[in-house]
């Protein structure tokens, strides 16, 4: 510590004492150090997560869990797969011990597709394997996930969060048909996937 040395002989302060001087310069340096990198981690935090587009995976949205059967965007007409006016699609869905409502649904190929879902009971999971869909199904609230199929075929949709002793038993189908074939489909062909 030449530095120190040259200090201490300066100030006349006896071998084997730092002088104060040194000690806050010391100190005003590590403070410096710290800050800057507290800054530095701060600015990769906001950096990743804007370039990223990270966000809470569902939006806050809020339902009675117990009015869904009688009232409101979740009656029975208005579950499965419906097209807005800008060409996309909106499937709904209910989460219950132990089944989705409905069990399977018909959704277009190559199509933005919103899924809401909401739980009447307990909390429920909602997986799509091979998609960015992946999200919890809690009661009380709207889980809105937004996707598009780029491959034809019958998807598995499992509950994925343990519900009770039907969990394992507890899944839905989405199958997924050509663009050109989805506006022929009967409202009941789109709802329960039947023929
Ligand atoms: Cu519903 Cu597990």
């Amino acid at each position: 510590m030449a530095e120190g040395q040259r200090d201490r002989q300066e100030s006349g302060v006896p071998e084997g004492i730092i002088p104060e001087e040194v000690v806050a310069r010391t100190e005003w340096r590590w403070l410096m150090i710290m800050i800057g990198a507290l800054v530095l981690l701060m600015a990769i935090i906001v950096a990743t997560g804007i370039a990223g587009a990270l966000h809470p995976p569902s939006n806050v949205e809020t339902i009675d869990p117990t009015t869904l059967h009688l009232r409101g965007e979740f009656v029975e007409s208005s579950l499965g797969s419906a097209v807005e006016p800008n060409g996309s699609v909106t499937t709904r869905l209910i989460a219950q011990q132990y089944s989705f409502v409905p069990n399977c649904v018909r959704v277009p190929l190559n199509t933005p597709v919103k899924f809401r879902l909401t739980s009447a009971d307990v909390i429920h999971g909602f997986l799509l394997p091979d998609t960015n869909v992946n999200a919890m199904v809690v009661p009380g609230f709207v889980t809105e996930v937004r996707t598009s199929f780029t491959k034809p075929g019958i998807y598995t949709m499992p509950c994925h969060e343990f519900c009770g002793a039907g969990h394992q038993g507890m899944w839905a189908h989405v199958i997924v048909v050509p663009k050109d074939q989805f506006p022929k489909l009967t409202p009941l062909e789109r709802t329960s996937c039947a023929r």
